[in-house]
């Protein structure tokens, strides 16, 4: 098999380059990224013999349609995204643009080379968000489309143009939706890993709001199992909720991590809430467990002691991206957002 992988230098993505590395070492694995702010070469570079990087951006309708020429791939999984809630409030374009615009591209060229498999990684935040008071409710596939920040309305516009490649051209697509992931690689300006690196350097922790929202929390690796599922064994046209039945509140969250690295919880600070924030995300994964089998394999308590035990031994990795142009990000949000 020849599989693209886009966006396979940043968080999810790195991830599941490494493990397809590891479980299909027979495929051909092309990794094509656009290396923003958020692509990091230095996560792939443990497994960079054993792939080929294509630095590049999936709106440049030219360079993909060589990339697909050249290599005649049999899959595409999509997971190139400018992904932060926070930094599309401040700056919707580029979102557009990638995340709408880069996806159409490689779904044309899907339809002028042929393709067996087109895998959309998409997100839980399509379906909105869920009251605190009603704790039965979940997302399933059949909830309605009904966004909140400009991040996940780009995300929704994507997933309808994906489900309208597949019904128009007949193209073979498949979407997942996953609720909030951890783990290794994880930028920080997400919440767990910036609050690990807060916590390491002493700094104030900044909660949103009352910190009271809740997300539902899974182990990377598990997400990238679920979508090596779907790609193998899922259903062309299909929609699949991934998530693990893992509901925490911010500051539940935050009061583990503060433990886990022996830190005074006066660390923690609230300061002014997100714009639009969305209370709850739940997913309800009952269709990919009875139809492929998948169920997460890791514990939110081992999971998150591996993911600070990760960010302790690889500090090079993250104290370079605080370094760097993450200083001026890290003023601009966090600078003029006054504590409660
Ligand atoms: P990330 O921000 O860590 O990584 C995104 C990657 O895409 C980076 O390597 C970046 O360089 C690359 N990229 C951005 N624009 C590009 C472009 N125009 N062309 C090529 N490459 C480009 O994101 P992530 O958290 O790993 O998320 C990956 C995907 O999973 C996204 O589509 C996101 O919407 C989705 N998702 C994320 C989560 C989560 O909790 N992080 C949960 C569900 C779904
Ligand atoms: O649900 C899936 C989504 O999860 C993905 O589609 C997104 O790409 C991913 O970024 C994530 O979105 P969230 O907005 O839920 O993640 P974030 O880590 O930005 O925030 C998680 C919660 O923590 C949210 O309620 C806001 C809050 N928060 C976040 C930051 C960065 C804080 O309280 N303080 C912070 O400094």
């Amino acid at each position: 098999m020849k599989i693209v992988i886009t966006g396979g230098a940043g968080f999810i993505g790195g991830n599941f380059v490494h493990y397809m590395v590891k479980k299909y070492p027979n495929d051909r694995l092309i990794v094509l990224d656009k290396l923003t702010y958020a692509g990091n070469i230095e996560t792939l570079q443990p497994v960079m013999d054993k792939i080929k990087f294509i630095k590049g951006d999936i709106a440049d309708r030219k360079a993909v349609y060589k990339l697909f020429e050249e290599e005649k791939p049999d899959m595409i999984v999509n997971f190139a995204a400018e992904s932060h809630v926070d930094r599309s409030i401040e700056n919707p374009e580029v979102f557009l643009l990638t995340n709408i615009m880069g996806t159409q591209v490689l779904m044309d060229a899907c339809r002028k080379y042929g393709i067996q498999r087109y895998h959309q990684v998409s997100t839980d935040e399509v379906y909105g968000d869920l009251p605190l008071d009603q704790p039965d409710l979940f997302f399933t596939e059949e909830t309605p489309i009904h966004t909140s920040s400009p991040y996940s309305a780009s995300k929704a516009s994507a997933d309808l143009l994906v489900q309208a490649y597949g019904r128009t051209y007949g193209l073979p697509v498949t979407i997942s939706r996953c609720s909030n992931n951890y783990g290794p690689y994880h930028f920080p300006e997400k919440l767990i890993p910036l609050m690990i690196v807060n916590a390491l350097n002493d700094k104030p922790l900044p909660v949103y709001g009352n910190g009271l929202n809740v997300r539902d929390w899974l182990y990377v690796e598990d997400h990238c199992k679920a979508i090596d599922l779907i790609l193998h064994q899922g259903k062309a046209g299909e929609v699949y909720n991934i998530g693990g039945h893992n509901e925490k509140s911010n500051i539940e969250i935050v009061k583990i991590i503060l433990k886990l690295l022996d830190k005074p919880e006066s660390l923690i600070t609230y300061v002014a809430d997100r714009k639009g924030h969305d209370m709850r995300y739940a997913i309800d994964p009952t269709k990919i467990h009875r139809t492929l089998g998948w169920l997460p394999e890791t514990k939110f308590e081992d999971g998150i002691v591996k993911t600070v035990q990760w960010y302790l031994d690889n500090r090079s990795w993250w104290e370079k991206i605080i370094s760097g142009e993450y200083v001026q990000y890290y003023e601009k949000m966090y600078g003029d957002r006054c504590d409660l």
